[in-house]
């Protein structure tokens, strides 16, 4: 079998962690046993590029044991645990991806998952589907249909339909409430922090944390921040999301403002040089820099790299960028997504919700793919709702019913004073 990971001795400790995952991805596993019976999946290929983490190969299991064939490659240059790699070459997934990639790596491996020839392809910022457009488009009429996992990708995705040039129907599993209100909040909230703390272990409280972005991820950092007792600071472009801020008790003010008062900035935007060098070179001695959103280009680096007199890495996944003026600027991941790069990415109980729906997703596209225009849908409400009763039911809770004279009032107009 063809595959190429970064070190196949990995593959044990890879294992354990993936038992771990599935022990905490209760609504996936149980698509997984109810799936595997009937192989709805049989007879797809699946090329999927997405994060190879632990709860990653705990979906990508699934899809198998449903019955797809699969061939998967990462979705960041630095965001691949090798050692679930590993374990997944050694189960016999064709996967194609080592922490530490160059960009010419990155897209070879995404190419050879696309030598799958594929029928339906699974993304995480849109990087596979946009291979498929731009280098391989006599594959796109095989395709019944893909999956987007996050903000980025289907804002990509949006733009490629409008301009009337998407190949295939695209569901947008990030638009899902059941995704992009848990996992992008939650998740990215809590392990955007662990990826801090993994890569500098400083102290919280006290500190000011400058969030860019109050979108799903930023409001999710910034209330973890706001828990650990950082005084917060926001910067925004859009008035409601700042007003949202604003009535949640943070400050809110341009970057150029805020620079010279952060002591930690987290940039969550999904937007390029959000920090340039004018922010840089009014940060104060210490400032710590990271980003969380999709790409790198949300932080100016070229513009760091150029002011700076000396560069080292002073920890793993934490570089020290000194200044003329000898002033020190930290520079987490290589402005990579922190979680990711300097940590193992969301807790797998939000992921649980985020690959219920890819699962799910994948399932509608083989049933219905075929009758669908090349647009980006969203999930069902049906879906949507279908997988937050089972995971609350995994949760032990339990909600109320409407009576049927409950329901007729809400579909009545009668009733009033
Ligand atoms: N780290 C992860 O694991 C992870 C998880 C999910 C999503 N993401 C990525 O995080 C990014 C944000 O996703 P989201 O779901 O929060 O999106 P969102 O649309 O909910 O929020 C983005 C916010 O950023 C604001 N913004 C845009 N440009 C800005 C600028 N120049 N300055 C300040 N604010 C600006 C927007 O107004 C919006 O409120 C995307 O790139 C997404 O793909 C990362």
């Amino acid at each position: 079998m063809d595959f190429k990971v970064a070190d196949m001795s990995l593959a044990e400790v890879g294992h354990k962690k993936i038992r771990w995952a599935e022990s905490r991805m209760p609504v996936l596993m149980r698509l997984r046993e109810l799936h595997s019976r009937t192989k709805p999946l049989a007879g797809m290929r699946i090329s999927g590029s997405l994060h190879v983490t632990k709860e990653t190969a705990v979906l990508v299991k699934t899809l198998v044991a449903a019955g797809a064939e699969v061939a998967w490659s990462g979705c960041n240059p630095l965001s691949t645990q090798d050692d679930v790699a590993a374990a997944l070459a050694a189960d016999g997934i064709p996967v194609f991806a080592w922490h530490g990639m160059s960009k010419d790596e990155f897209y070879w491996a995404i190419d050879r998952t696309l030598d799958l020839k594929p029928t339906l392809t699974l993304d995480d910022g849109c990087d596979l589907i946009f291979r498929v457009h731009s280098t391989a488009p006599e594959l796109a009429g095989g395709i019944l249909g893909g999956t987007e996992e996050t903000t980025t990708g289907v804002h990509r995705l949006r733009a490629l339909a409008k301009a009337g040039k998407l190949l295939y129907p695209v569901i947008a599993v990030n638009d899902a409430e059941t995704k992009w209100d848990f996992d992008n909040v939650y998740g990215t909230g809590q392990s955007s922090l662990d990826g801090i703390l993994r890569a500098t272990s400083v102290l919280f409280a006290g500190k000011t944390i400058v969030v860019a972005g109050y979108g799903r991820c930023g409001s999710g950092c910034a209330r973890r921040a706001q828990g650990q007792g950082a005084n917060v600071i926001v910067t925004e472009i859009k008035p409601t999301a700042a007003l949202k801020a604003m009535l949640d008790g943070y400050r809110v003010m341009p970057m150029d403002e805020a620079a010279s008062l952060g002591d930690i900035f987290i940039t969550a935007t999904g937007m390029k040089d959000v920090i340039v060098g004018r922010h840089f070179e009014s940060m104060k001695d210490g400032a710590i820099v990271c980003n969380t959103g999709h790409y790198d280009c949300e932080l100016r680096i070229p513009d760091l790299e150029a002011q700076a007199s000396s560069v080292m890495e002073i920890r793993p996944n934490c570089e020290e960028f000194v200044l003329p003026d000898g002033r020190r600027i930290y520079l987490l991941a290589r402005g990579r997504l922190v979680n990711l790069a300097a940590a193992e990415g969301h807790p797998s109980e939000v992921m649980d919700m985020s690959f219920a729906n890819q699962f799910m997703a994948m399932l509608y596209l083989r049933e219905h793919g075929s009758t669908l225009s090349h647009e980006v849908y969203t999930v069902s409400e049906e879906q949507d709702q279908e997988i937050a009763g089972v995971k609350l039911e995994t949760m032990g809770a339990h909600l109320d019913q409407l009576t049927p004279d409950q329901i007729a009032y809400r579909d009545s107009y009668e009733e009033g004073t």
